[in-house]
């Protein structure tokens, strides 16, 4: 069955980046429906990153069409950009600043009626609500994470973009993000991540693209990309026993050197 990206909340098309003259993303495409969580996986240096800025509009791409809910982001960013939240690799807020004031200026900044009911509900979703008035700097790195998170859906934006959201944060915070994750897909929004966890993109996302050196090498779901290697020995070595895996996939198709 050939998936049509009639109802795609994000469209991307022939998207390429430069730095300089150096090529970091080429001729990348892809789509992302409704009611979907898309993983983008690709060794350190594929351009994820650089793909995600892009769509976020933190970054000028070359060329290359980018549609969020109907909206081009070049010709109506301000649209595009309403129907968006966004939790960057490295997010930094204002380190003096209280979770509390933090989530009430973005509320603010996104027009969201924040009630101290609903904040404190926030608060208490994310188990933070002991320390409302702790500074930003003050927190861990994944507690910093979950706030992070709160605050990229804040507006309820029916796509929300995540670069690692699991890197750094210990196992229940992890299970809790993906809930959150999976409660966003449940409401019929979208979800595009990247990860480099293969286990939890097999486990969570309903398609995935792997990228490398700029270019989409592979999308699919991951139980599809699994069923169409399995059997390829330029992928998965015919000595292979046991369960194939989307790592085992992974590796073969991006190879085992580390990236420089
Ligand atoms: N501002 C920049 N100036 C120059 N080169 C850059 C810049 N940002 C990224 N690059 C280069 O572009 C390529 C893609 O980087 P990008 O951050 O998109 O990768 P990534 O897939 O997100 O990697 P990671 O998994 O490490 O986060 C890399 O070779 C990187 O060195
Ligand atoms: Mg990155």
């Amino acid at each position: 069955m050939i998936d049509q990206p009639g109802s795609s909340i994000l469209q991307v098309k022939n998207l390429n980046v430069f730095y300089g003259t150096f090529q970091a993303v080429s001729n990348v495409s892809f789509y992302v429906k409704s009611g979907e969580i898309f993983g983008l996986l690709g060794p350190n240096g594929a351009g994820k990153t650089s793909t995600l800025s892009s769509v976020e509009g933190l970054l000028k791409p070359q060329s290359g069409e980018i549609t969020v809910a109907g909206f081009n982001i070049s010709k109506q960013p301000l649209h595009a950009r309403a129907n968006m939240g966004v939790q960057l690799q490295a997010t930094s807020f204002q380190p003096e600043l209280t979770i509390t004031e933090i989530i009430k200026l973005y509320a603010g900044i996104y027009g969201v009626n924040l009630t101290s009911e609903k904040l404190n509900a926030l608060l208490q979703d994310i188990k933070l609500e002991e320390a409302a008035s702790k500074k930003f700097g003050q927190l861990s790195g994944g507690q910093q994470q979950r706030v992070s998170l709160v605050i990229s859906t804040i507006h309820d934006p029916i796509l929300v973009m995540l670069d690692e959201p699991t890197t750094g944060l210990d196992p229940q915070s992890r299970r809790q993000l993906w809930e959150r994750i999976e409660a966003i897909r449940e409401k019929g929004h979208a979800v595009l991540l990247t990860t480099h966890s293969m286990e939890e993109a097999e486990a969570v996302c309903d398609r995935i693209a792997i990228i490398d050196h700029g270019k989409v090498i592979a999308t699919d779901t991951p139980q599809g990309l699994i069923d169409l290697y399995r059997n390829d020995p330029a992928v998965i070595s015919a000595s292979r026993k046991g369960k194939i895996t989307l790592e085992d996939v992974f590796i073969g198709l991006t190879g085992k050197t580390v990236r420089a």
